[in-house]
C-alpha cells in the first residue's frame, strides 16, 4: 500500500494523508541552520549542533507521536484546524504534503478555506522561512484568526530536558512589534538569541506556554485559540514560547500570505546590548528585512531550487527504470547530503543529544557526497583527521560545534582509522587534488603534534599493523564496523553502555572484517603512494596487504564463507562450528570487494552462501541463525531480540557491499537484484509494512526472525545512503572516478539495457552513452571519446574542452 507518490519532474514526494504509518520527514538547511519537518509540521530547529544550540523543543517518546513543531492554528468561526492536521487533528477536506529538495509544502483545505505552507531554510541565511498562504475558495467573506506557535528550547537540549530546578527560572523573552525574541542566558555567557517574527502587524502575542495552552491543556486545544484572543503574556522563567495572533477578513477568491521567520543571531561580546537589559537587535532586523515580501521569499526559494538543481546535475542517469532514475538522480544524492551534514546526530530516531559526528560514519558519508561539494568534503576530512590520536587510533565521535573528539562515546574501535584512507582516496579520485595530503593537520586537536595529512594515513595503516592478533589478523578492539560485536567487553551490568564500558583487551579477539578493509584500503593507499611518486611506501603497503590477504585465506575462511572473527578466547565467530551466528554478511561483502578469494574461487562461494543463507524477501540479513539469548562473549549484538538491528536485522548499510561484491565477479543480474530489494523507490508499494519514508533509506529493516519482518526503523541518518550511491553510481552504472580520470565499467542486469549518464567531473561535463548490443552483464569492449576510439576504459582528460561525449560499448 502507498501513502503518496513521486513527482519526478519537481523532485518531490507527494504524501496524500497526514496519517502515514510513522512521521515522514524532510530536512531543511544546507549549511549551519537545520530543521526537521514532518508531514504534519512536527520537528525542530537548531544551529550547527542539535545538542548545544537547539532553538525549539521536541519531545521524543511523546504521545501522541510527533508532537511539537511549528504550528499554525486557523480559527474560522467555531472550527479550529491546522494546515498540517496536527495538533488539533481536525478532519481536513483536502491534504497534501510535498517534500522537496530542502523545502516542504503542505496544502490543505477546510470549509472552503485553503492554507498552503511553504517551509524552507534559505541557502544563505540562518533561519527557517514559513510562508503561509490563505485563500478563500468559498462564496462568503471569512473572518479568520490565525495563531502561530513554537516552543523554545533553552539551547542545550540535554540540560533543557533534565535541569528543571534551574531552567524553570531562567527563560527570558523580549517582544518588539511582531518580533518575539528568545534570549535565555543572554544576560550572562551567551552572545546569541533567536527570533520568531511575522511580516505583518499582529493583534496579540503570547510568550508564556501556560498562558497560551492553559493549565492542564495540550497543544491540541490551547485556551487562547479556543477563546480567540492572545493574552500578551511576557514570560519570566517557566516555558518560553512564541505565538502571534493575526485576524483578517478574506473576501471570496481572496488570498493573503504571511511570512513567518525563525532565526538564529549572534552579536559580538562587547556589542550585545542596545540599552541596559535590551538586546542588540540589529542583526535580527537585517535578517528579517530580507524576508518581508513575497518577492523576497520567491527569490530565496528560487535560489534554493537552483542550488539543488546545480548539485544534482553532477550525476544524472537516464534509463528505462523510473525507480532507478529517481533514486540516483534525486533521492539517494539528497540523502547523501543530509547524512554528510548531520552524520548520526539529529533525526526522528537520533535525539540530537547523544551522537555527534561519527569518525567512521562521516568518513563513509563522504564517499557518497564528495562529488556534490568537494570543497566541503576537503574541509571535513581535515576536521576528522584532526581528531585522530597520534598512534593512529581515533575518537569514535566528535561534536560538530567544537570539532573536538568526544570521549563520552568512547574510542578503540579498530576499524576507525582505515576509513580515513577510504575517504581521502575518494576525495583525490574525485578532484585530482593531491595537495590535501600536504595539509598540516593536528592529532587530538593539538597543534603541537601536527603532521601532514599523508602521515595521518600512514599512521592509520600502521595502527592496524601494530595491533595484530595470533592469526595475523587485526585485533578488533572494542568493535569494528559492527558496533555491537563487542568481543572484549563481557558486560554484565544492566544498562551499561557497550560503547564505553571497560574493554578487557584479550589480545585474541580478531576481526576478519578489518582484515578485508586492510586489504582494500591498504591497496588503495599503495596506489595513492605510487601516484605521488612514493614507490617505497607503496611497496611496503602492498606487501602488508598481501600478507593480510594470506592471513585471511589461512585463518579467515570457513569452508563455504568467510569467518567473521575470533573472540576473546580465540574461538570462532561466524563459523559453521557455531550454534548461532554461523554466517555474517560483513566479511563476505568486504573480502570480495577487496578481491580476497576471487582467484581462488572462494569469492563466488561466499556470495552464493549469502544468497542461500542470508537473503529474504526484504533484503539480506546481517547474520544467521539469529542469537536467541545474550552471549557475554559477544556483547551488544546478542542483546537485541532476534531479527532486529545487528542481531539478524537487514542492516541496509551492508547490502550494497554484497551488490558491489557481485559486480567484482561480473554478476550484474544479481548485483541489481540485491540493489532493488532494499531500494526505497522499488518497495514503495509495501509502505504499510515498511512504515518509514519511501524516498529514503532506513538503517534497518526487520529480518526474517523478527515479529514484524519488513518493518523499517531509523530512517535518514545511515551509511546506507553513501554506500548505495557508491554502488549504483560507480559499480552498477559503472562511472568510476579513479586517480587517473573517469573509468566506464558498468555491471548491469539485462533488463536495464542501455542508459546514459551526465557526469560533471573535474570541471568537465561528460555525456556518457552506454550501449549493450549483446546484453552482457559486464565488460566494455569499445570506448569512443569525442568521436575517437581510445584504448581501455578510462576516459582521457579532454584538455581545455568543458564538454566531452563518450560512447561505451559493452560486449
Ligand atoms: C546500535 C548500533 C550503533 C551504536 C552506536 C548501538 O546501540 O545498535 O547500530 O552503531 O549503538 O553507538
Ligand atoms: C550504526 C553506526 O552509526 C555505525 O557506525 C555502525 O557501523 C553501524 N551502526 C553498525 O553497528
Amino acid at each position: 500500500m502507498q501513502f503518496g507518490h513521486f513527482d519526478d519532474a519537481n523532485k518531490e514526494y507527494v504524501i496524500r494523508t497526514p496519517m502515514t504509518p510513522l512521521p515522514w520527514i524532510n530536512y531543511l538547511g544546507s549549511n549551519d541552520f537545520f530543521s526537521l519537518l514532518s508531514n504534519t509540521c512536527g520537528g525542530y530547529s537548531f544551529y550547527k549542533d542539535a545538542k548545544l544550540l537547539r532553538l525549539t523543543r521536541y519531545r521524543y517518546n511523546n504521545v501522541p507521536m510527533d508532537e511539537g513543531g511549528r504550528y499554525y492554528y486557523v480559527k474560522d468561526g467555531n472550527t479550529v484546524w491546522n494546515p498540517g492536521w496536527q495538533p488539533t487533528k481536525t478532519t481536513l477536506d483536502a491534504y497534501e504534503c510535498r517534500h522537496g529538495m530542502g523545502y516542504s509544502r503542505i496544502t490543505s483545505k477546510k470549509n472552503g478555506l485553503q492554507a498552503s505552507l511553504l517551509a524552507f531554510v534559505p541557502v544563505s541565511d540562518n533561519c527557517e522561512v514559513n510562508r503561509l498562504t490563505l485563500t478563500n475558495h468559498s462564496r462568503k467573506t471569512k473572518s479568520i484568526s490565525l495563531f502561530s506557535y513554537i516552543e523554545f528550547c533553552l539551547w542545550n537540549a540535554v540540560d533543557d530536558m533534565t535541569n528543571f530546578q534551574r531552567n524553570l527560572n531562567i527563560g527570558e523573552v523580549e517582544v518588539d512589534g511582531s518580533a518575539i525574541y528568545h534570549k535565555t542566558e543572554y544576560r550572562e555567557r551567551r552572545n546569541h538569541y533567536a527570533v520568531f517574527s511575522v511580516n505583518a502587524e499582529i493583534d496579540g502575542f503570547d510568550t508564556s506556554r501556560d498562558a497560551f495552552l492553559g493549565a492542564y491543556r495540550g497543544t491540541d486545544d490551547p485556551i487562547v485559540v479556543k477563546q480567540g484572543s492572545s493574552t500578551n503574556s511576557v514570560t519570566m522563567g517557566w516555558y518560553p514560547i512564541a505565538s502571534h495572533q493575526l485576524t483578517m477578513d478574506l473576501e471570496p477568491g481572496e488570498s493573503k500570505s504571511l511570512i513567518f521567520v525563525l532565526g538564529y543571531l549572534e552579536n559580538p561580546k562587547d556589542d550585545k546590548w542596545e540599552s541596559p537589559g535590551v538586546i542588540n537587535k540589529a542583526p535580527a532586523k537585517a535578517l528579517l528585512a530580507r524576508y518581508q515580501t513575497d518577492e523576497q521569499v520567491d527569490g530565496a526559494f528560487g535560489a534554493l531550487r537552483k542550488h539543488w538543481n546545480d548539485l544534482l546535475s553532477k550525476y544524472t542517469v537516464r534509463s528505462t527504470s523510473d525507480e532507478l532514475n529517481r533514486m540516483v538522480n534525486v533521492w539517494n544524492q539528497y540523502q547523501c547530503m543530509v547524512t554528510f551534514n548531520l552524520s548520526r546526530s539529529a533525526s526522528y530516531y537520533e535525539s540530537g543529544t547523544g551522537r555527534g559526528m561519527g569518525f567512521r560514519d562521516s568518513c563513509q558519508d563522504l564517499l557518497g557526497f564528495v562529488h556534490l561539494v568537494p570543497d566541503r568534503a576537503r574541509e571535513r576530512i581535515l576536521d576528522i583527521a584532526s581528531t585522530q590520536f597520534e598512534d593512529g587510533s581515533a575518537y569514535h565521535q566528535y561534536q560538530p560545534l567544537t570539532k573536538k573528539g568526544n570521549m563520552d562515546i568512547g574510542s578503540g574501535f579498530n576499524d576507525d582509522p582505515l576509513w580515513l584512507i577510504a575517504c581521502v582516496v575518494a576525495y583525490i579520485r574525485e578532484t585530482g587534488d593531491a595537495s590535501i595530503l600536504d595539509e598540516v593537520t593536528p592529532y587530538d586537536n593539538d597543534d603541537a603534534t601536527a603532521t601532514t595529512l599523508f602521515e595521518h594515513l600512514t599512521r592509520s595503516l600502521n595502527y592496524t599493523l601494530a595491533n595484530l592478533g595470533p592469526h595475523g589478523l587485526p585485533l578488533i578492539g572494542r568493535a569494528d564496523w559492527n558496533d555491537c560485536l563487542n568481543l572484549n567487553c563481557f558486560s554484565e551490568t544492566p544498562g551499561e553502555s557497550f560503547q564505553t564500558c571497560a574493554n578487557f583487551e584479550s589480545g585474541k579477539a580478531e576481526s576478519v572484517f578489518i582484515a578485508a578493509m586492510f586489504v582494500k584500503y591498504g591497496n588503495e593507499y599503495a596506489e595513492l603512494c605510487r601516484h605521488i611518486g612514493n614507490d617505497g611506501e607503496a611497496e611496503r603497503a602492498e606487501k602488508a596487504a598481501k600478507d593480510m590477504y594470506q592471513a585471511v585465506l589461512e585463518s579467515g575462511w570457513d569452508g563455504e564463507w568467510f569467518l567473521r572473527a575470533y573472540d576473546g578466547y580465540g574461538e570462532k565467530v561466524g563459523s559453521r562450528e557455531c550454534d548461532e551466528g554461523q554466517i555474517f554478511i560483513e566479511p563476505q561483502g568486504f573480502c570480495v570487494m577487496a578481491g580476497v578469494g576471487v582467484e581462488e574461487g572462494l569469492a563466488e562461494q561466499a556470495l552464493d552462501s549469502v544468497k542461500q543463507r542470508l537473503e529474504g524477501p526484504f533484503g539480506i540479513v546481517l547474520l544467521q541463525p539469529a542469537y536467541q539469548s545474550y552471549h557475554l562473549r559477544l556483547g551488544e549484538i546478542s542483546s537485541y531480540p532476534p531479527g532486529y538491528k545487528e542481531n539478524a536485522g537487514i542492516f541496509c548499510h551492508n547490502n550494497p557491499w554484497i551488490s558491489i561484491a557481485e559486480t567484482v565477479l561480473g554478476r550484474g543480474e544479481r548485483a541489481f537484484e540485491v540493489y532493488r530489494k532494499t531500494c526505497p523507490a522499488f518497495i514503495e508499494d509495501v509502505s504499510d509494512v515498511h512504515k518509514t519514508e519511501p524516498y529514503v533509506y532506513s538503517q534497518m529493516i526487520a529480518g526474517v526472525d523478527a515479529a514484524t519482518p519488513g518493518e523499517a526503523k531509523n530512517s535518514w541518518l545511515t551509511g546506507t545512503a553513501a554506500w548505495t550511491f557508491v554502488n549504483v553510481s560507480q559499480y552498477i552504472l559503472g562511472i568510476q572516478p579513479t586517480l587517473d580520470g573517469l573509468r566506464v565499467n558498468p555491471c548491469i542486469s539485462s533488463d536495464l539495457g542501455e542508459f546514459e549518464v551526465e557526469r560533471q567531473y573535474r570541471g568537465v561535463n561528460y555525456h556518457i552513452e552506454v550501449q549493450n548490443p549483446d546484453r552482457v552483464q559486464k565488460g566494455v569492449v569499445k570506448l569512443v571519446v569525442d568521436g575517437k576510439e581510445v584504448e581501455g576504459n578510462v576516459i582521457p582528460h579532454p584538455g581545455k574542452a568543458s564538454k566531452c561525449k563518450v560512447i561505451a560499448v559493452m560486449g
